[in-house]
């Protein structure tokens, strides 16, 4: 396990930690890699009744590393967050995020398959796909519409406007907001009184609940594909230059 996830365990309750506060959480193939291991591993632990999402410092997490992204582009390699997505988007337990800071990009569509969200005061919430030349991933094409209603997710996944964290909690898309310094304990007590249920009501109760998503996957793959082919894209090219090089893009080239 890598020192950018911390992963520790107590009182039935697995906590991870985007742990790279100095890019700003951003997420990277190890840490990918590293959260699915994870999650596996709280599957097959009965001691473990729900995990919980967070990230250290002032960023919950600001997405895929885009300096990966350059490399996969150059490397045709395959998306690290493909084992991600599908474990998140098929995990049994119950998932709480205590969102510190910003989500941004894969930050905040991981959101859309937690069961609880515990949002800090300053937390906001960006899908700035369109502006990096990309389109949607996580199924966020199919739950923000469902969740948010059609012209918000539109807001969001075409303009890349941001959601603050009392709008989030006034459209519903989180459970609640607190001071920034009563994160932890609020998320802790939410999980704390998720982790006292008898477990199988839980899963079973969870699992109905995403009944009504059951073309998820297929979504998942086929925003997956378009991803695979926008990551190699000239848009998406200028786009990941101009963030590294501090600029602003220029698409006035592009038809
Ligand atoms: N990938 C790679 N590096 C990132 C990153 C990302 N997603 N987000 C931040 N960083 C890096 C910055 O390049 C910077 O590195 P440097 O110190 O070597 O220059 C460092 O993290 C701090 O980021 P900075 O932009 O200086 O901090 P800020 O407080 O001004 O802004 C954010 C914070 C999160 C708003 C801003 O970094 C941002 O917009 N990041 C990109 C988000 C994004 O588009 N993600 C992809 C979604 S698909």
């Amino acid at each position: 396990m890598t020192e950018e996830l911390i992963v520790a365990r107590a009182n039935g309750i697995m906590e991870i930690r985007f742990n790279r506060p100095e890019k700003k959480n951003a997420l990277t193939r190890a840490m990918y890699d590293g959260v699915v291991a994870a999650f596996d591993s709280a599957e097959n632990d009965p001691a473990i009744r729900v995990i919980l999402l967070t990230g250290t410092g002032d960023t919950f997490t600001s997405g895929n590393d885009i300096r990966d992204f350059q490399q996969r582009a150059e490397s045709r390699n395959t998306s690290a967050a493909s084992p991600f997505l599908t474990a998140l988007s098929t995990l049994q337990k119950p998932l709480i995020a205590a969102v510190n800071g910003a989500a941004i990009g894969v930050g905040t569509t991981m959101l859309a398959h937690c069961d609880l969200i515990v949002a800090a005061r300053s937390a906001r919430f960006v899908m700035p796909f369109t502006r990096l030349g990309l389109v949607p991933e996580a199924g966020s094409s199919l739950l923000f519409p469902q969740l948010l209603g059609h012209q918000r997710a539109s807001a969001m996944l075409l303009l890349g406007d941001a959601l603050d964290a009392e709008t989030a909690l006034a459209a519903g898309f989180v459970y609640q907001v607190v001071d920034d310094a009563e994160l932890m304990n609020a998320a802790r007590t939410v999980a704390g009184r998720l982790a006292t249920l008898p477990p199988q009501a839980v899963k079973q109760t969870k699992f109905l609940m995403r009944r009504g998503k059951s073309d998820l996957a297929g979504r998942i793959g086929e925003e997956l594909e378009l991803f695979r082919e926008r990551v190699g894209s000239p848009e998406a090219a200028e786009a990941f230059a101009a963030f590294m090089e501090k600029r602003l893009p220029d698409f006035s080239r592009f038809s």
